[in-house]
């Protein structure tokens, strides 16, 4: 049995401007010990995906779907550690609040001078009693980690959690998660617009453009073979930036508006390859060999005609 499964998930805002369609018929599975990436554009639902599995998502959001989760967990490591962090308490007491229950105050201090160390805070029992604003970002963000660590989840939940910190701390961070996974058999579930971190950490990746999911692979295989259009032209945007252009090039054109119906492929208006029955039809998903599928009019199942 899958760790998690996540079938035909939907989340709906109700707006004053009418209902936005912002997670549109996602379905999932993530393994025990497995590190799954989600990517896509900013406003493609993967946040609303991890707030779904959280059972956090905001008042005016309605959820429909499966969920089934068989583990312990799961916790999320949230984007910016200032507002998942209390600036009135002690970071011993934040670690704490997040340890199980009932253990005697001496366990409840070795237990995060433990969490502490693992994450290479240096002289932790000093750390333990300082305020947020007394450490570095990198800090408060591993602070936010030991947090979802505490609960010794078998899923950690995690928003961009190396945007805004330097390439070190977000190599420490990154050796942390693989040492989370071989040592306890951990899963990540790792929403990250940096395709580096993607391709260096993640055994699997979902694709999601305008609240879908439009390609799934083993990570290998979607930076070697990407079957959907959209995940070619987000690859493209990172070798412009490896091959030396200054900023990283964006995809022309922008994501369709969400509270508007979808009719065809959402990518449609901004695709180069784009066929008459695009803007129809929505396209199914098609395999591309073992593990790997792309919901694209265009993509050929190896060994069949169409
Ligand atoms: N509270 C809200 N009310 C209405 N729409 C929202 C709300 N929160 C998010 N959305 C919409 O949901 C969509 C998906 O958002 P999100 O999951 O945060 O994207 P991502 O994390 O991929 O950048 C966005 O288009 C956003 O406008
Ligand atoms: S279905 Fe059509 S519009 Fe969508 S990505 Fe494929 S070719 Fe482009
Ligand atoms: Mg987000």
């Amino acid at each position: 049995m899958s760790l998690l499964r996540v079938d035909d998930l939907r989340v709906r805002f109700t707006t004053r401007r009418g209902p936005v369609q912002a997670v549109d018929g996602v379905g999932f599975t993530l393994e025990r010990g497995e590190i799954l990436g989600l990517v896509g554009e900013s406003g493609s639902g993967k946040s609303q995906i991890l707030f779904a599995l959280m059972g956090l998502l905001p008042e005016n959001a309605t959820l429909d779907g499966t969920i089934e989760f068989t583990g312990s967990g799961p916790t999320m490591v949230f984007q910016d550690p200032m507002t998942a962090l209390n600036p009135y308490l002690t970071i011993g007491l934040q670690i704490a609040e997040a340890l199980p229950k009932g253990l005697d105050p001496a366990t409840r201090r070795a237990r995060i001078v433990e969490l502490l160390t693992r994450l290479r805070i240096a002289d932790p029992g000093a750390r333990i009693d300082q305020y947020p604003h007394q450490l570095s970002g990198g800090m408060r963000q591993r602070i936010v980690i030991a947090m979802a660590l505490a609960a010794a989840p078998d899923l950690i939940l995690a928003d961009e959690p190396t945007t805004a910190l330097d390439v070190t701390v977000q190599a420490d961070i990154l050796d942390l998660f693989r040492a989370e996974r071989r040592d306890h058999g951990r899963a990540l579930l790792l929403v990250s617009h940096d395709l580096g971190v993607v391709a260096g950490l993640c055994d699997r990746v979902l694709v999601m453009y305008a609240g879908r999911i439009v390609e799934e692979a083993a990570v290998d295989d979607l930076f070697a073979r990407p079957g959907h259009p959209y995940t070619r032209a987000l690859l493209a945007t990172v070798s412009s930036l490896a091959a030396g252009d200054s900023e990283l090039a964006t995809i022309p054109g922008a994501p369709p508006d969400l509270g508007l119906p979808i009719a065809g492929c959402a990518f449609a208006p901004r695709c180069a390859v784009r066929i008459e029955r695009c803007i129809e039809a929505r396209p199914a998903f098609r395999a591309l060999g073992p593990g790997h599928r792309a919901a694209c009019h265009l993509t050929k199942t190896p060994g069949t005609e169409s």
